[in-house]
């Protein structure tokens, strides 16, 4: 059976269909939006698990029982929470993991390649802040439909029109709210539902969790003056008033094709309209949708399985070197012990012992369907960006390697292991754990990450698998970009001119090198013929 089980266990409808609709999403945000607090609730509020508070005591629970990363033991982050499958109302919900904190990384990004929507959590408070902004950016280059969590309106906020206006010129995205807030901070009496006018509010008045809906004929039922103190009530008409005239209906295909995002004004903390997004979720993101690839695009109708690795977990313990690849299943009807063809070597593998990642624990996969993360283990055949299928030649595209915003230099303490260290980046690098570039003049290598924990990684690797000591030092750059010309000669101008900021993918691609985001602009605006690229597909 797909995803039933434990997970389905506190189902109110019976039994999920192994082959029910899927929703496969994740939550992009700044660190302390709430992205912990609204997963929790959304499990929650999906009958996934009892007691909020449980997807923090499941990593503590989890440590004592695997021998997953030593490095997740020991700094207490999550790195293997990756996906948390629930049933809900007839919908399986894959959620997927976007690690935010020290341990943003690349595969943070690539995950987003894996997704059919996002939900975006923005603290009411602070609007959209850097984190936010990066994701949403890799969101937007596969039109990923977006709805937008406006968090903490419990407390002391922004103004929303503010906020609305930031999304809108800020991320050029169409802004639609579905629900409006009635106050904020100490004057908060709840939350108003524009589709169905309920107010989300607390029997216990002002401040308190949310507890009831109760339902009004529209905002100017007088029933709402007999609840609602007079000047929180005419300051919520007002701006309401506004807000209707003045932002467009929700439009299902623009949010669909990612130029709309509707808006839900809710607290994670105190409930609400945390049921209000997983209904929008199930009403409006989109099914598992077509993914691109060569020869073709993959339906997910079609009958032959297939899939792509977006991210590999490696157990770092050197005499257990299994690792588990996350596959997004893109079309047909996975079976356990299928047989699939690596589309990199053309090698078959028997799939016999895929997981599913419920909220609370593990499974092994019996069955999987498109919109289905599975993960495969294996000793390090798999990796990321790799096409699993059943017979047919197809590649998936659009795994991307995305631009580092950390570089170091690689400092190898014995000079006499420089061939086992390009091996060892080669290796690395191939498996997605970092990028490596190799700078026209000189000889070190740069290693560049995303984040600060991929470089932690990457330490341990290649001292535990390939017993290299070596060092990351600070690197002259801040940015790299890959660099495109349509004019091989302007190209070669380009290269000669900043020779010294030039250097080479893995697959030799030309990569330039900046010092800073100043000299970046600025070569970016005295080159209009090249093009400086954040993403480049995987070789
Ligand atoms: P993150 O995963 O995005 O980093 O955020 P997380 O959920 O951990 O939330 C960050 C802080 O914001 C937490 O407080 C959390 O309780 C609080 N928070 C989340 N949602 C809401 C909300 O809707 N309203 C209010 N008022 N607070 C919210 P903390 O004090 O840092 O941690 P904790 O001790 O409460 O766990």
């Amino acid at each position: 059976m797909a995803p039933t089980g434990k997970a389905a266990s506190g189902q109110r409808n019976g039994e999920t269909a192994a082959d029910a609709p899927r929703r496969t999403f994740a939550i992009i945000s700044h660190p302390d939006a709430g992205k912990t607090t609204l997963t929790e609730k959304l499990l929650l509020f999906g009958d996934a698990i009892r007691l909020a508070g449980q997807v923090r005591a499941r990593g503590e629970r989890r440590r004592t029982q695997s021998d997953w990363m030593e490095m997740e033991r020991s700094r207490g982050i999550s790195i293997t929470s990756s996906v948390m499958t629930f049933d809900h109302d007839g919908i399986v919900f894959n959620l997927l993991d976007t690690p935010g904190h020290e341990d943003f990384s690349e595969d943070t990004y690539r995950t987003l390649t894996a997704v059919d929507s996002a939900i975006m959590v923005i603290d009411a408070a602070k609007g959209i802040e850097a984190q936010t902004r990066k994701l949403f950016e890799v969101c937007r280059l596969r039109n990923i439909p977006i709805i937008t969590f406006v968090n903490k309106v419990d407390r002391e906020g922004r103004d929303p029109f503010e906020l609305l206006d930031e999304i809108e010129s800020g991320l050029a995205l169409d802004v639609t709210p579905l629900m409006w807030p009635m106050g904020m901070g100490g004057q908060f009496y709840g939350v108003y539902d524009l589709q169905t006018n309920q107010l989300l509010t607390s029997d216990r008045g002002r401040g308190g969790a949310f507890s009831q809906r109760i339902q009004f004929e529209g905002p100017d039922d007088p029933k709402l003056d007999e609840r609602i103190p007079e000047h929180i009530l005419s300051a919520f008409r007002e701006s309401l008033e506004l807000a209707l005239a003045g932002y467009p209906e929700f439009d299902p295909k623009a949010y669909r094709d990612g130029h709309m995002t509707p808006v839900i004004f809710g607290s994670a903390l105190y409930d609400y309209a945390v049921d209000e997004l997983l209904q929008a979720l199930a009403t409006h993101a989109p099914a598992p949708r077509p993914q691109p690839a060569e020869p073709t695009e993959v339906r997910p109708e079609e009958d032959r399985v297939t899939g792509f690795v977006f991210k590999v977990q490696a157990n770092m313990d050197p005499n257990h070197r299994d690792r588990i690849a996350f596959l997004r299943l893109c079309s047909g009807r996975f079976q356990r012990g299928m047989k699939l063809r690596q589309a990199r070597s053309g090698k078959t593998m028997a799939v016999h012992n895929p997981i599913f990642f419920f909220a609370q624990e593990r499974e092994l996969a019996e069955e999987a369907f498109p919109g289905d993360i599975i993960g495969i283990p294996n000793h390090g055949t798999l990796r990321v960006g790799d096409t699993l299928s059943e017979g047919a030649e197809v590649r998936f595209t659009g795994i991307p390697n995305f631009a580092p915003e950390i570089l170091r230099r690689v400092r190898l303490d014995d000079p006499m292991r420089a061939k086992q260290l390009r091996r060892a980046l080669e290796d690395l690098a191939e498996e997605g754990v970092t990028q490596v570039f190799r700078p026209l003049l000189g000889s070190e290598w740069i290693v560049g990450v995303v984040g600060q924990l991929q470089l932690e990684v990457l330490a341990s690797r290649i001292a535990a698998e390939y017993k290299i000591a070596a060092g990351f030092e600070t690197a002259p750059y801040e940015a790299a970009r890959w660099v495109t010309a349509e004019d091989p000669a302007e190209m070669k101008r380009f290269q000669e001119r900043h020779r010294a900021s030039m250097a080479e993918d893995r697959d030799s691609g030309p990569v330039f090198m900046a010092r800073n985001s100043w000299e970046l602009n600025r070569t970016i605006q005295d080159w209009p013929k090249i093009g400086f690229h954040k993403t480049r597909e995987r070789a």
